[in-house]
């Protein structure tokens, strides 16, 4: 049996294979974050599908700052309930759940102007233009607090860990980078100021759940342009969440919408593939740190996915489009039907009604 079928632990969270359901949002949560059978039907599906690690779509940590429609909320305790029935449905099929946690910031079009949304400084959003409000000191402990309240909220309700959002341009991710912090308080400047947001989220979650509740970061290898968060920097980031305790990381990028037409490119010394976009950066990271490694983005073919099981330090491996558009691949891929997965990476996933694959998958 290939390694990617055999089972594996991070932290205290014993896995069945090597598969991740990387975060996405299905856009099918009610207005205020709640759950509906839809929501319900797409983890069960995937739990039956043999996904090992399921991490849910972007839950918002505070009620009045949400960066998309129908996206799960985790904002207060009355989420409880119905995540205790999400993770033991998932559950029943020997799965494990994260919930990802996330505060949106100005990478966002959605409601814009309706509401104060937070950034480290004035810098607009290189895609969106959306300009944010700079974070006073007191903002900034209420968001690390909202983080923390969030993660125990999780906790309760059965969730086998957290996922921090560190990665894709939102709030951590921009007090990470150099082109959007320009503060010149302890939160700006140096790299150790610019990591000190995440570390103290980091630290106050893992304050209210204890040590054996796996606390997982997503975040972007490079943020790819001049200017940006460089690579080099991020193997540091990485090497501090190692000493502090992260039970994994995922390393991501913020280019998913095109990195298929990046693919052959270099940055920061490392070339972006074809399969497995970011494996590259993934694998020298394994290098630095002894912490479980995901690579996510651009996985389709389970023969290239062995290889790199084999032969690069990363443990995990992380899809989004491809259970949008077979939900039990990883079953059918189990079973010997290894065909690649019918994904295009066209990332037409999106709608209006929910996000699904109109290609493939048009059951919903
Ligand atoms: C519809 C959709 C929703 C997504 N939602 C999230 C999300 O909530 N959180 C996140 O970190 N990434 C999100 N992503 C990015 C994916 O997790 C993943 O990093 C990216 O799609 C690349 O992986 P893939 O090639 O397997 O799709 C989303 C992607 C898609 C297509």
């Amino acid at each position: 049996m290939s390694i990617l079928f055999s089972p594996s632990r991070i932290g205290g969270m014993t896995l069945k294979n090597r598969f991740v359901r990387s975060a996405t949002w299905e856009n099918l949560a009610t207005e205020d974050g709640h759950m509906t059978e839809k929501l319900y039907d797409v983890y069960r599906e995937l739990a039956e599908g043999e996904v090992g690690l399921i991490v849910t779509g972007y839950a918002n940590i505070v009620e009045e700052e949400k960066p998309n429609a129908g996206m799960m909320g985790m904002y207060n305790d009355s989420f409880i309930d119905e995540y205790q029935k999400l993770t033991s449905i998932v559950h029943q099929y020997d799965a494990k759940i994260v919930m990802q946690l996330a505060y949106g910031g100005t990478k966002t079009t959605f409601n814009v102007g309706e509401r104060v949304i937070f950034a480290p400084s004035e810098v607009a959003e290189r895609g969106t233009q959306t300009l944010g409000k700079a974070m006073t000191q007191q903002e900034v402990d209420y968001i690390v607090e909202a983080f923390a309240l969030a993660t125990k909220r999780a906790q309760d309700s059965g969730f086998d860990g957290v996922e921090i959002h560190a990665a894709h341009t939102y709030l951590i991710n921009q007090f990470l980078s150099p082109y959007y912090n320009r503060r010149d308080d302890q939160y700006g400047g140096s790299l150790e100021n610019r990591m000190r947001f995440l570390i103290e989220i980091y630290q106050a979650c893992r304050a209210l759940v204890g040590n054996d509740f796996p606390i997982l970061v997503k975040l972007t290898a490079s943020e790819f342009f001049a200017g940006g968060a460089t690579f080099d920097e991020t193997r540091v980031i990485c090497k501090k969440l190692e000493q502090i305790g992260v039970d994994a990381i995922i390393v991501s990028g913020n280019i998913h919408g095109n990195a298929s037409s990046l693919v052959g490119e270099s940055f920061d010394g490392f070339t972006l593939q074809q399969e497995g976009y970011f494996h590259e950066y993934g694998h020298a990271i394994s290098q630095d740190v002894n912490v479980p490694i995901i690579t996510v983005g651009g996985l389709s073919d389970i023969h290239a996915i062995e290889e790199m099981a084999e032969n690069t330090g990363i443990g995990y491996f992380a899809l989004s489009r491809p259970l949008l558009a077979e939900p039990d691949l990883i079953k059918r891929w189990k079973e010997g039907q290894r065909d690649e997965v019918d994904c295009e990476r066209c990332s037409k996933c999106r709608t209006k009604r929910g996000n699904f694959c109109v290609v493939y998958n048009k059951r919903k």
